[in-house]
């Protein structure tokens, strides 16, 4: 019988690649995506608990699933409501306490029991959240369809244990897989249609995962793993995400200038300027060492594009740190960046310390910072009028014979062709800059 269901997804790339692993394990047993709650079967919400607003948004959004769901049963049907993610894992009991209807509760780790738990007649609520991530990326079933980019994800968890993170608690220790079972996931898409691989990890070159199960001590790092798969025909264009300034080595850098496939693009956060903060953060480098990494990426691949994300108004922060945090976006000069106000998570080393920056000084301080990273951002895309630039065409645009692509820096591009140009690497002269995209001609 038909079965409808919904996904919402919050948060990280991770979350979304879960997102349609989850997917792919529902198809099989005869459920049918839908855009909408409403009237489906199953709803799943696979949250986030980065921040304090993202957790909140997901009570909110049970509060409209138990709408839903008492309209069904007044017509004799039902709707299981299954929340996933990182705020099943930190508040699993929590949710069940605070919404009766929710009948499941899976942690990051858990995903792959759905298709068993939804076989069998429940009627009590079932919490899963189980640290066993080997389990997990083993029980995912093999793709059958995709796009032309896809997320891949290489490692989980981290053991960096910043002091406003919640991450190590809710995705666990740090876990790498397998070299050969990644590349024959990354075989899998490309035979699919995929030119473009992002690899992901919460702490991604950090990797060092183990060739196969017979070799223990063959062990490839992210720069060998991104030199492997480049030997896949077909594949394009590698990305990762998201690094960690104290694991950015020598040998990634070198991959960078090797390696074609690897694309000119780092997301490298530093969350702030201030060596203090930054100790207090327990980020384990200071200022002059991020500057560092930045001149041996900029002195061995000139072009790169650089990103970073910024913690703006963590505890103890004043004047002097956040004037830190501005000197050193204006001598890096960032292609694009995110920033946030801090958010205080329970269970967190920083939740305990003193807070008390009043909230006004914290959004001014922000919007300093903002109106910064948009101008370099603006800069950055500015500077690409005129060039001729590699584009992958990914879809189609809004407008009439128009094909959405991205650069090698990950910017949105649009051009107009007769010809149906997706899936291809075309060269396009960049002409102007609406907002952040690119529009050009192929040349
Ligand atoms: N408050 C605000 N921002 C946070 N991030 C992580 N934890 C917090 C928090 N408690 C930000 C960091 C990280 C990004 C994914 O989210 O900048 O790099
Ligand atoms: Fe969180 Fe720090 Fe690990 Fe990134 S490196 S996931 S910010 S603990």
């Amino acid at each position: 019988m038909k079965k409808l269901f919904y996904i919402k997804t919050y948060g990280c790339q991770m979350n979304f690649y879960d997102s349609e692993k989850i997917q792919d394990l529902l198809k099989p047993m005869g459920y049918i995506l839908s855009k909408e709650p409403e009237n489906c079967d199953l709803a799943i919400l696979n949250t986030c608990h980065i921040r304090e607003k993202a957790s909140e948004k997901m009570y909110s959004d049970i509060g409209r699933l138990s709408k839903y769901k008492k309209n069904k049963k007044l017509a004799g049907e039902n709707m299981i409501i299954a929340i996933c993610g990182c705020v099943a894992q930190a508040e699993g009991k929590e949710i069940i306490k605070r919404n009766k209807d929710v009948d499941i509760v899976l942690g990051p780790h858990n995903y792959h029991k759905l298709t068993s738990i939804l076989s069998k007649k429940f009627t009590r609520p079932v919490i899963k959240n189980e640290f066993d991530v080997e389990e997990k990326f083993n029980s995912f079933p093999k793709p059958s369809f995709s796009g032309v980019t896809a997320f891949v994800s290489i490692q989980e968890g981290c053991d960096k244990f910043c002091t406003f993170c919640v991450v190590p608690y809710t995705r666990g220790a740090e876990y790498s897989r397998n070299v050969l079972d990644i590349f024959g996931e990354v075989k899998n898409l490309v035979s699919l249609g995929v030119k473009e691989i992002t690899l992901l990890g919460q702490n991604v070159n950090a990797y060092n995962g183990k060739f196969d199960f017979q070799n223990p001590k063959n062990l490839y790092s992210l720069a060998k793993l991104c030199s492997f798969l480049s030997e896949i025909k077909g594949l394009e264009r590698i990305r990762y995400i998201t690094s960690h300034p104290a694991d950015m080595t020598d040998e990634l850098i070198l991959e960078h200038q090797n390696n074609s496939k690897l694309m000119p693009y780092l997301h490298l956060p530093i969350q702030s300027g201030s060596n203090k903060i930054l100790k207090e953060m327990n980020r384990r480098y200071t200022k002059e060492v991020y500057l560092k990494i930045v001149e041996k990426l900029r002195s061995k691949i000139p072009n790169i594009a650089l990103t970073s994300d910024f913690i703006v108004g963590f505890p103890g922060e004043n004047k002097s740190d956040f004037d830190d945090t501005m000197d050193i976006v204006k001598s890096v000069k960032f292609a694009g960046s995110y920033s946030f106000k801090y958010s205080p998570r329970p269970g967190t080393p920083a939740f305990l310390k003193k807070f008390d920056l009043e909230d006004n000084i914290i959004n001014d301080r922000l919007n300093i910072l903002q109106k910064e990273l948009n101008l370099q951002q603006k800069q950055f895309n500015e500077k690409c009028i005129g060039l001729d630039m590699e584009v992958l065409i990914e879809k189609i645009g809004k407008k009439r014979n128009q094909f959405v692509g991205r650069s090698e820096y990950l910017q949105p591009v649009h051009i107009i062709s007769r010809e149906d140009l997706i899936g291809k690497l075309v060269k396009v002269k960049i002409k102007s800059l609406t907002s952040f995209s690119l529009h050009g001609k192929l040349s």
